[in-house]
């Protein structure tokens, strides 16, 4: 009985181990440094507005940001835009509202209340919460120990997938697809988006493929997690109290049994 336990138990995690083994080999995902990680990190402002230019000029073309209000762009610990610079960003969106014309319903300019719009290419997913939907990190045999050390690596994944094109193209049921080394599968319907000095960064930043794969990737970071860096102050002074007490609690606690100690020590037990 014990044996064939250990038998199926065996076959089972072989079989498991096997799976995970063969599903993480085809896509590899590239560790970046990002200054948000670790539980210190915090997101580069500049980043995030350098970012949000690439989103804009190239990604908006075919992806949305649904779940992204315009007037977030002006947050502290977000990209931190003058409010006035908010303002005019929006107009650059149109939006429906049912309300114009009488309830007939008009495109209208976007305002800060606005969010962004949705994907306008109807097989382009929206980027909102990708960076939290996408797990760079897996391994060895799915266990889930690179997430512990190296994080998630939601934005990896995005700067890897960016950066992951090899040139080689194929046809499949008439749809185009690209090779490119971080997409499960080996092969996505996304045409490169970016080649390098795709846009002029104001900051002087050059705009070099890797860079804007990076700045772009942080910024939906930040669109998938717009309070990381409140969540993360949140959880060091938790760990701070926690800390503290533990501390209290030992010494209350030395001092509680300290009679009975003694005492114990006077008359040692038979
Ligand atoms: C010409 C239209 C187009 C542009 C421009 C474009 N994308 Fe895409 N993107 C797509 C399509 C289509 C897919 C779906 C690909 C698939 O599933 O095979 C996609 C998929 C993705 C995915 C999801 C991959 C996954 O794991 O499912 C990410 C992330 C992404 N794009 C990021 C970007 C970023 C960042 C930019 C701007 C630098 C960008 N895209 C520009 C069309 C576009």
């Amino acid at each position: 009985m014990i044996r064939r336990l250990a038998l199926t138990t065996a076959a089972i995690l072989g079989l498991g181990l096997g799976a995970a083994h063969a599903a993480g080999e085809a896509a590899h995902t590239e560790d970046f440094d990002f200054s948000f990680e670790g539980p210190f990190g915090s997101f580069d402002q500049m980043q995030l507005q350098r970012g949000l230019q690439v989103y804009t000029e190239i990604c908006s073309a075919c992806h949305g940001l649904r779940y992204v209000p315009i007037r977030t762009l002006s947050d502290e610990g977000g990209p931190g835009l003058p409010e006035d610079q908010v303002r005019a960003y929006a107009e650059f969106y149109e939006v429906w509202d049912p309300a114009l014309l009488d309830g007939d319903g008009d495109f209208r300019p976007a305002t800060p209340n606005d969010n962004f719009p949705q994907s306008s290419l109807s097989n382009a997913p929206d980027l909102s919460l990708m960076a939290k939907a996408r797990a760079g990190f897996h391994g060895p045999y799915g266990l889930g120990i690179n997430q512990f050390f190296k994080g998630m690596g939601g934005a990896e994944y995005i700067a890897s997938l960016l950066t992951g094109y090899t040139g080689e193209e194929k046809e499949e049921a008439g749809a185009i697809l690209y090779e490119n080394t971080a997409f499960p599968g080996g092969y996505i319907s996304m045409a490169p988006p970016l080649y390098g000095d795709d846009v002029v960064y104001e900051d002087g930043t050059e705009a070099t493929l890797e860079q804007a794969a990076q700045d772009v990737s942080a910024f939906l970071m930040w669109t998938a997690e717009p309070q990381m860096m409140a969540r993360k102050q949140a959880g060091f002074t938790g760990v701070l109290m926690l800390a503290i007490l533990s501390a209290l609690l030992y010494l209350t606690n030395k001092r509680i049994w300290a009679p009975v100690k003694k005492s114990a020590k006077a008359q040692p037990a038979e």
